[in-house]
């Protein structure tokens, strides 16, 4: 008799637990996400089973997860729209608005800490959130949650059968986290041209890799490496985009006085729901150092994410170019790291056409669409552009960034992945 590594019921003895079930994970990873990265981030105390993934699945598109049963987790991370909206900010129960921008769910298990400033410290945790925010799903309570999902019989039975108890809160969250944990996309023109295929990123897309390294200066918060193949180093960085709008030192009065017990839920309202969202990672420690922060974002399939920035108020990213070639703007809690960078037009064209080889193969189509329907706002409309300044002609902002340092982008390559 040969024995399945899928756990059929609470009778399996306590020996078969400590079994890897890895057998049984249906991920197969593309491309440029190394295997060992992978299992380092799946936990251990939540393991991917078939059942489990297929719950979370059927959950992650149920529109019954909220209070008035119209809005599904999907609704606002769409399958068909690289699991993002494709609004500036997202949209919930009653059509209301957060504050915030929507991320895409994809690869987003390989990141430290979940939401834009990281206030949730796992997939599980993060899971919970909006089921409960009131301008997202707007459930009452994870009771109110259970009472809904407890009384759908095949809910019932498929919990039973995958947690083998009756559905909790915390075990939603933990099918959810699991069927996120398929989400895996890489196999981009970049992760080939990494792996030794020289041709297949284009002229311009090699220079922009240069330039991402180089005088743009991306990678000292997008770093790339072996190790961390996800274009962020996971920190908090001020780069200007709050500053827009926000007078930081007020709000950060206010909120010092709001924020008086750091409970996860109060902090998640604050920062979906009111003007306090823009202070950033400063909600979740307090720390003055992190007014205005948000956690860098990664950049893997970043052409079908518009529009783009918490707030999502850079539409194309010919934009986000223009907003980093000024230095970001001017605030007192402005990243070091920010600098004026002296691109010329036809350096930021490399630069955003090295962003758009990030795609993985499966979305090439979509990706070539959206980056020519940007290209074609960029050209009409380029409100953050000013020339003057990101070349240093203008007012005493300090120098602007050395002159081009280009590296051969084979050499990048070979440094990184040490052939
Ligand atoms: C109304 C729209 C909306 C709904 C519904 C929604 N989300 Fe989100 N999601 C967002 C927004 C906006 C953010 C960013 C919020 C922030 O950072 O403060 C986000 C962030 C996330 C993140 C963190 C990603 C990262 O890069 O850190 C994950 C994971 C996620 N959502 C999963 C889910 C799941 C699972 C559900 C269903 C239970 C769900 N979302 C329902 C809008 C939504
Ligand atoms: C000082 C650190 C830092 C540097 C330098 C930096 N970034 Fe960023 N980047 C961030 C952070 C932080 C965010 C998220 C900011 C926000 O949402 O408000 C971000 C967001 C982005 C986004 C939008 C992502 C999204 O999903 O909305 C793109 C695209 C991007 N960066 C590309 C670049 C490029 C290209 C460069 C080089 C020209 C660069 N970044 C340099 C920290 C940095």
């Amino acid at each position: 008799m040969t024995i399945t590594r899928r756990r059929t019921g609470a009778s399996i003895l306590g020996l078969f637990l400590v079994v890897p079930v890895f057998a049984a994970d249906p991920v197969k990873l593309p491309l440029g996400i190394p295997e060992d990265i992978y299992q380092f981030v799946l936990p251990k105390d939540n393991p991917q089973t078939p059942e489990k993934i297929a719950l979370g699945k059927k959950l992650f598109f149920d529109t019954r997860l909220s209070e008035d049963n119209t809005v599904s987790c999907s609704t606002c991370h769409g399958q068909d729209k690289a699991f993002v909206d494709r609004f500036p900010t997202s949209k919930g129960i009653r059509a209301q608005f957060g504050k915030r921008n929507a991320p895409t769910i994809l690869n987003a298990m390989f990141q430290e800490t979940f939401f834009l400033d990281g206030r949730a410290p796992t997939l599980e945790a993060q899971a919970v959130l909006p089921i409960l925010n009131p301008v997202e799903m707007g459930m009452k309570d994870g009771a109110a949650v259970i009472g809904k999902v407890a009384a759908i019989p095949e809910y019932a039975s498929e919990f039973q059968a995958v947690f083998h108890r009756a559905p909790t809160y915390d075990d939603l969250g933990r099918a959810l986290a699991s069927y996120e944990r398929t989400l895996v996309s890489a196999d981009s023109p970049f992760d080939r041209f990494m792996a030794g295929d020289d041709k297949a990123l284009s002229a311009s897309e090699r220079r922009g890799w240069s330039l991402f390294n180089g005088k743009g200066r991306c990678m000292s918060c997008h770093g790339f490496s072996a190790t961390q193949p996800f274009f962020s180093d996971n920190r908090f960085h001020n780069i200007g985009i709050a500053a827009h709008k926000a007078d930081f030192v007020d709000l950060a009065i206010k909120a010092r006085k709001m924020v008086e017990t750091g409970n996860l839920k109060q902090i998640d309202e604050l920062a979906i729901q009111t003007d306090l969202s823009e202070l950033g990672r400063f909600l979740v420690t307090k720390n003055n150092a992190d007014i205005g922060a948000f956690k860098t974002s990664a950049l893997r399939n970043i052409a079908l994410t518009a529009p783009y920035m918490h707030d999502g108020s850079l539409p194309t990213l010919w934009d986000v170019m223009d907003h980093y070639n000024d230095g970001g703007v001017q605030n007192p809690f402005l990243d070091g790291g920010m600098q004026r960078l002296g691109l010329t037009e036809n350096e930021i064209d490399d630069l955003v056409a090295f962003l758009g080889s990030l795609t993985s193969s499966e979305l090439k189509a979509e990706s070539d669409a959206e980056m020519q329907r940007q290209k074609e706002l960029a050209r009409t409309n380029r409100p953050e552009r000013d020339t003057d300044a990101a070349m240093g002609k203008k007012g005493d902002l300090g120098d602007v960034a050395p002159d081009p340092d280009l590296k051969d982008p084979a050499l990048i390559g070979t440094t990184v992945f040490g052939k």
